[in-house]
């Protein structure tokens, strides 16, 4: 009798865990195999157990219609067969969901607004998309259009009606192979509003990844941080203080976006900046114009989580400030400027997905996050989202 009740219970409980995780959508910049040293980061680096969802960055477009591999030698079996990889990695995790994401912000908006707009364009992609997804084993397509209406200084209010369309066709084909839909969208009011008809696009969308960051940069010629949790004390005006994810999801939810499909996207690199004078190093001090390049993404402007922790634990002039009230760490050594998220940051931002009861939580990326232990821990920003979300 007591077996059997233990039985019963273990069961419930097994079944309870499989059926209560939640999303933890894990994006994979295919090209981190190109990084030098200790940031490179390759297929045989991910760890199939931290993600629910695996996606695989990215796909290419082109104007008739057809998904377009982008680096043949990387992603095919011709070469290193990286796609085949990593769809391999549900055999490790069978409850493992992998996807393809098509676009990303170095394909042509241009294709993406013509595809959209003809019917007959749209059905074809769709058709594409589907047979790309069976041909190389994905579970489905996660769409990264950046983004509608936003092309050439032309903003083509009709890419925000035709995107629904394409959404609509697209789940339509991928459905009806048990394939699932999902895209990555602006978080941001500034540019959700100008792309975006949410009430029309939710129902096509399997869940909806909000990239809630990039809200400053060094585009302006003052330090802001990429992703704070809530306004601070530092924004000047309104439009700052419309700068974070609070702002961002209570902006989704008023739209018709129900919480329940609201994926939370978190960063696992910071944007940096050159302060103009190195004594103002607070949060909207002047800048002069991008930071350094970290070691290994070797890009102005823009850091890897784990090139942040090797400036910190060099030891060697960087100090870590808390914002307390935006919930965000900045650093800054001389006339170098890094707004980025750490452990506690995105403990922060994992509570309020918590709270907010928002379906789950996105990295961009985890080639970015501390996989190797720069930060003097085995703790990674990704372990730290499965230890929080609930
Ligand atoms: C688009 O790509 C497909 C598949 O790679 C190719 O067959 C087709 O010719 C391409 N179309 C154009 C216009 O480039
Ligand atoms: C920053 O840029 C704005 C306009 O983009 C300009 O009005 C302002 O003077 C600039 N500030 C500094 C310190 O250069």
């Amino acid at each position: 009798m007591v077996r059997a009740f233990l039985f019963c219970f273990a069961l419930l409980v097994a079944f309870y865990n499989v059926e209560s995780r939640k999303p933890v959508v894990c994006y994979y910049a295919s090209w981190s195999t190109y990084r030098p040293g200790r940031g490179q980061f390759n297929v045989e680096n991910i760890d199939p157990f931290l993600c629910t969802h695996l996606i695989y960055a990215f796909f290419g477009v082109n104007d008739s219609g057809a998904v377009t591999i982008l680096d043949p030698w990387l992603d095919l079996d011709s070469g290193r067969g990286n796609i085949r990889l990593f769809n391999q990695l549900r055999n490790q995790n069978p409850n493992l969901k992998t996807l393809a994401a098509i676009g990303g912000a170095t394909v042509d908006r241009v294709i993406f607004s013509q595809i959209a707009a003809s019917a007959s364009l749209r059905s074809t992609f769709a058709r594409n998309a589907r047979d790309f997804c069976l041909a190389h084993g994905f579970d489905g397509v996660d769409l990264g259009w950046e983004f509608p209406a936003m092309h050439d200084g032309d903003t083509a209010p009709y890419d925000k009606r035709n995107f629904v369309l394409m959404l609509s066709e697209l789940a339509l084909a991928l459905r009806s192979h048990g394939l699932l839909l999902t895209a990555a969208l602006a978080a941001s009011e500034t540019i959700a509003s100008i792309s975006y008809d949410i009430a029309g696009i939710v129902p096509h969308l399997d869940f909806i990844n909000l990239m809630a960051y990039d809200y400053n940069g060094a585009w302006s010629n003052f330090t802001g941080h990429n992703a704070p949790l809530f306004a601070g004390p530092s924004d000047q005006n309104d439009f700052q203080r419309t700068l974070n994810v609070q702002h961002s999801i209570n902006y989704w939810l008023s739209q018709g976006a129900p919480a329940s499909k609201l994926v939370l996207g978190v960063p696992a690199y910071g944007r940096t900046f050159t302060l103009a004078n190195s004594a103002v190093n607070g949060l909207r001090a002047p800048a002069e114009g991008p930071g350094q390049p970290g070691p290994y993404t070797g890009q102005y402007g823009y850091i890897a989580y784990h090139e942040v922790c090797g400036h910190l634990s060099s030891a060697t002039g960087w100090y870590r400030v808390w914002e307390p009230i935006q919930k965000i760490p900045y650093t800054f050594s001389n006339n170098q400027w890094i707004g980025y998220d750490d452990r506690q940051s995105i403990w922060e931002k994992c509570n309020y997905a918590n709270s907010q009861q928002l379906a789950g939580m996105m990295m961009w990326s985890i080639d970015m996050d501390d996989f190797r232990g720069n930060c003097g821990t085995s703790f990674t920003l990704l372990k730290t989202v499965n230890e929080c979300l609930v």
